[in-house]
């Protein structure tokens, strides 16, 4: 074993940084021979030096200035699983000039400014890791970066929030409203006080920019990625899903076009034997296409203390053994700048209408007009029983892959009709 240890700055003691630190100080003999260095936990910046933690941890090991971890030329690697864009962006800046390795679980971060740090990296000759940005525990980054090498990737298509997942799973399962689902998860710790961020499609919107980057080595900025959330889902679509054979997911894609990729985030109906439709709970699933290797699938917890620490640690350990060979162990990523994102009404889907209608002659005749001058080819149309109060029944249209765009101008133009009442849901289908 090396003599000089690896020192460690961590920031966050959290519920990611608790079990980080937990894991380097309870197991610290067999990490270190794993890592062929003994791996020494030596500063932890927090923002309250009184809080209770979750882990025993010694009081001198906590600061609350910066420099101490950033800029102490003793610390070798900068462990960042605090979150959010900044300070946290400019301090990985600061320890990446100050020489330091760097790993974060900074999802926000690496889908903001990935490809500008990473390139920092390289010209400061450090290596930055992030495995646990994206799907918690799930290996992604490095099974994109080492066994997926060989391949040209052609598409990625992921559940990657496991919150909406869990939400979606008890609308389905138990009629709920989503309201009354996103309660059950804010109970059991699945979604948070303020549950926008993963409800809203961001959270998996931060994923896939961080996915689409690496997969095809461009840079794919959340910004550029078409984002929906799930709130439009009503408990009703689950039902007339399921007769139609399909699950609603919220689901991130991104396929490769000749010259340009598509990148989107929303929620679909995807057929009932598609391996994503069967994620269960607040499980994540990633399915991958490569050109050699065809399809993969990876599945496993996306969040959590545990998982997530347990690819912190892990990159911890790969990073400790390259620099023991004085090699970068990994290739680094070079980023093609010429590569756009498809605007999404270029993007070819399918998709699922529900129409409340009046209840009389010419309305289908007139719905059908719709699509056909649109030049969109209906695949199933289905009418539900009448509303006796009001006299309305339920249509319910599923279509063939058509133009983005001219499913959207369909769904203005027959909300605009005069026997439709409203276009109550529209959802793609994978
Ligand atoms: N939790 C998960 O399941 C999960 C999964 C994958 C990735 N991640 C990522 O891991 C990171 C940490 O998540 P978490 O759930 O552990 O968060 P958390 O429980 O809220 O903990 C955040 C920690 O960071 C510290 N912190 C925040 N801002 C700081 C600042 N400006 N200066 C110093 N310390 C600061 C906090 O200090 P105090 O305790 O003193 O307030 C706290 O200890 C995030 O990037 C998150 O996206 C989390």
């Amino acid at each position: 074993m090396a003599e000089k240890p690896l020192n460690v700055g961590l920031i966050g003691l959290g519920t990611v940084g608790s079990q980080v630190a937990g894991r380097l100080m309870t197991a610290q003999a067999q990490l270190s021979r794993r890592a062929g260095v003994e791996l020494c936990l030596k500063r932890v910046l927090v923002r309250d030096l009184k809080k209770r933690r979750g882990v025993e941890i010694e009081p001198d090991l906590l600061t609350l200035d910066p420099a101490d971890v950033l800029e102490d030329p003793a610390i070798d690697v900068l462990v960042e699983v605090a979150g959010g864009d900044e300070p946290m962006r400019s301090y990985l800046e600061r320890a990446i000039a100050a020489g330091k390795h760097v790993i974060t679980a900074n999802k926000v971060v690496m889908a903001k400014h990935g490809p500008e740090l990473l390139d920092a990296a390289v010209g400061k000759n450090v290596d930055l890791y992030f495995e646990a940005a994206v799907g918690g525990g799930i290996p992604l980054i490095s099974t994109f970066r080492t066994d997926l090498q060989a391949n040209r990737i052609e598409r990625v298509s992921a559940v990657i929030n496991g919150t909406t997942n869990y939400v979606l799973g008890r609308m389905a399962a138990a009629g709920l409203s989503l309201s009354q689902a996103v309660s059950e998860a804010q109970a059991a710790g699945y979604a948070e006080a303020d549950p926008t961020d993963d409800v809203g499609g961001y959270d998996a919107t931060y994923k896939l920019a961080i996915l689409a980057s690496i997969a095809y080595e461009i840079k794919v900025r959340p910004d550029e990625i078409f984002r929906e959330g799930i709130e439009g889902v009503e408990p009703v679509d689950f039902r007339y899903a399921r007769e139609l054979g399909y699950a609603i997911k919220l689901i991130a894609h991104t396929q490769r076009h000749p010259g340009r990729v598509e990148a989107r985030v929303h929620p679909a109906m995807v057929p009932l034997e598609h391996p994503l439709a069967r994620v269960e709970g607040a499980e994540n699933a990633v399915f991958v296409e490569g050109d050699l290797v065809g399809q993969v699938l990876l599945v496993g917890q996306g969040a959590g203390g545990r998982p997530t620490a347990s690819a912190v640690v892990g990159d911890l350990i790969d990073l400790a053994r390259s620099i023991r060979r004085g090699v970068q162990s990994r290739p680094s990523f070079s980023f093609d700048d010429r590569i756009g994102v498809v605007p999404m009404g270029e993007v070819v889907t399918r998709a699922y209408y529900r129409i409340r209608v009046d209840d009389r002659a010419g309305v289908l005749a007139a719905i059908g007009q719709v699509f056909a001058e649109e030049g969109v080819s209906i695949s199933s149309f289905i009418q539900k029983d009448a509303w006796s109060q009001d006299q309305t029944v339920e249509l319910v249209v599923t279509t063939h892959p058509s133009l983005e765009a001219s499913l959207q101008r369909a769904r203005v133009r027959m909300a605009a009709l005069e026997p439709v009442h409203a276009v109550s849901s529209f959802l793609r289908v994978f």
